[in-house]
């Protein structure tokens, strides 16, 4: 297995997408037009996109061939037996919700159970769920272990919960935590894996407090794949039985099904409880559709239920990680400040230590991101105080960290793409005392990081 060093794509190419080769001066002008943030780009004015790992993977053969099978049922379509019986072979809860993608399912669950006065632990909340936490008027903590918040601390299981932490919440507020969630992998961590030693230990917690446990499963397999590779005594078990045991450690979840379920759209919510999931079904049929559907055509259900199965394969999941790795491995090689380990979806820049003589309010990562798309195109995401700096109170202060993450969709880019990112990267990163802080000119109150437009500050 490990006779030779290249990493091959465990597939061939099908079918093509151009890609469209541009100029720094084009690239210039496309920054000038979108305030600086690389969500307002036009996606074609993008060489190599590593925005996001979301729905932006590329689908088998087989998951196309699933779609002709999509049966557009409004009620009972077989399409969605299909996905019930595949989600649940991996996740048996009794109740499996569909939904358009993860955060309608963050949504439904948090207006159902969360509220003023409650409180909702997470070893690090994405994004979208502090927001969805925080829009029902409860607060979010993130409570991972220590390492987790060091970039480079090297840690096997840099998402684990700090389970004291946790006990010392649930002991003082008593009655105020709905759940207690568990990201795997955690992703605003820096794509970090949560062993399966964590996950019994946050479960006996939640046991003595009487709380339920839920996982949010963006990205399960590739947390099961490192299970695999580092927990002892995993390494021998399959990756459906390693999930399987994730899942029993739990009483639901939510799920995109836009990163490990290979599709470009979906996702589900999923529980044991009956009179949760009534009152989260209620929800559903007003806001995204009726129960065997959610917000999704009978079609997106096939090409979920086929990404389930794929996902899973061994040969697929080695590539995979090893093929993030590989991206790290370089940049490292090459002087770059990264997170570490490096995550299963992605690759963190550590823009603070990259850039030092920027302050964290003048936004480090936004300062990488916009320079690694100017020099070669390259579209990552900041993930750092422009995204987390700001709080429901309108006031605002630096992030744990300033990241930029370079997030790999599936199946999708070949080693010679990701050549190429390294050569970028290492050219900006030799160059970047010369980089400027940057300034946000205009912002909505929350989820800033999407639509604010930003402008350079002068050197
Ligand atoms: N939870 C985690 C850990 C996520 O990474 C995401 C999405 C969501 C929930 C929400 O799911 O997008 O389907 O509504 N993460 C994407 C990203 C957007 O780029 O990391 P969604």
């Amino acid at each position: 297995m490990d006779r030779w060093r290249t990493i091959i794509e465990p597939f061939r190419i099908h079918s093509v997408e151009p890609i469209r080769l541009t100029t720094v001066e084009e690239r210039d002008a496309a920054l000038g037009a979108a305030g600086w943030n690389l969500f307002n780009i036009h996606a074609d004015d993008v060489l190599i996109d590593l925005l996001t790992d979301s729905g932006t993977g590329a689908m088998s053969r087989d998951q196309w061939a699933a779609i002709q099978h999509g049966d557009e049922s409004y009620a009972g379509s077989p399409s969605w037996f299909a996905f019930l019986e595949s989600v649940q072979s991996l996740f048996p809860f009794k109740h499996v919700i569909p939904t358009h993608q993860g955060r309608a399912a963050e949504k439904i669950l948090f207006s159902s159970i969360a509220g003023p006065g409650k409180i909702v632990p997470n070893n690090t909340h994405f994004d979208t769920t502090r927001a969805n936490v925080e829009a029902t008027g409860a607060e979010a903590v993130d409570l991972v272990i220590a390492e987790g918040r060091d970039p480079s601390a090297i840690h096997p299981f840099k998402g684990n919960m700090d389970v004291a932490a946790l006990d010392d919440l649930l002991t003082a507020r008593p009655g105020d935590v709905p759940v207690v969630f568990v990201t795997i992998t955690n992703n605003s961590g820096g794509g970090q894996p949560v062993s399966l030693e964590n996950l019994r230990a946050v479960r006996a917690v939640c046991d003595r407090h009487d709380v339920p446990l839920f996982l949010d499963g963006c990205r399960f397999a590739e947390n099961a794949w490192f299970i695999k590779l580092r927990e002892p005594g995993q390494a021998d078990r399959s990756i459906p039985d390693i999930v399987r045991e994730m899942a029993s450690l739990a009483d639901g979840m939510t799920m995109s099904a836009k990163k490990d379920g290979l599709a470009n759209i979906g996702g589900w919510l999923a529980m044991n409880d009956d009179a949760v999931a009534e009152r989260c079904r209620n929800v559903l049929i007003l806001t995204e559709g009726y129960v065997t559907y959610g917000g999704l055509a009978g079609r997106d259900l096939e090409a979920i239920a086929q990404g389930l199965r794929e996902v899973v394969d061994e040969d697929y999941l080695r590539y995979r990680i090893r093929s993030t790795a590989y991206l790290g491995e370089a940049l490292d090689r090459a002087g770059v400040p990264l997170v570490k380990p490096f995550g299963g979806h992605a690759v963190y820049l550590d823009a603070r230590a990259l850039l030092p003589h920027i302050d964290p309010l003048q936004y480090p990562g936004q300062s990488l991101a916009v320079a690694l798309y100017r020099e070669g195109g390259i579209r990552g995401c900041e993930i750092g105080t422009v995204m987390f700096g700001r709080h429901p109170d309108g006031s605002e202060s630096p992030a744990a960290m300033d990241l930029v993450r370079l997030a790999i969709p599936r199946r999708t880019y070949t080693q010679s793409h990701v050549d190429y990112v390294i050569e970028v990267v290492a050219w900006v990163a030799e160059r970047a005392a010369s980089l400027t802080g940057m300034r946000i000119v205009q912002a909505p109150p929350a989820l800033r990081h999407f639509t604010a437009r930003f402008e350079p500050l002068p050197s």
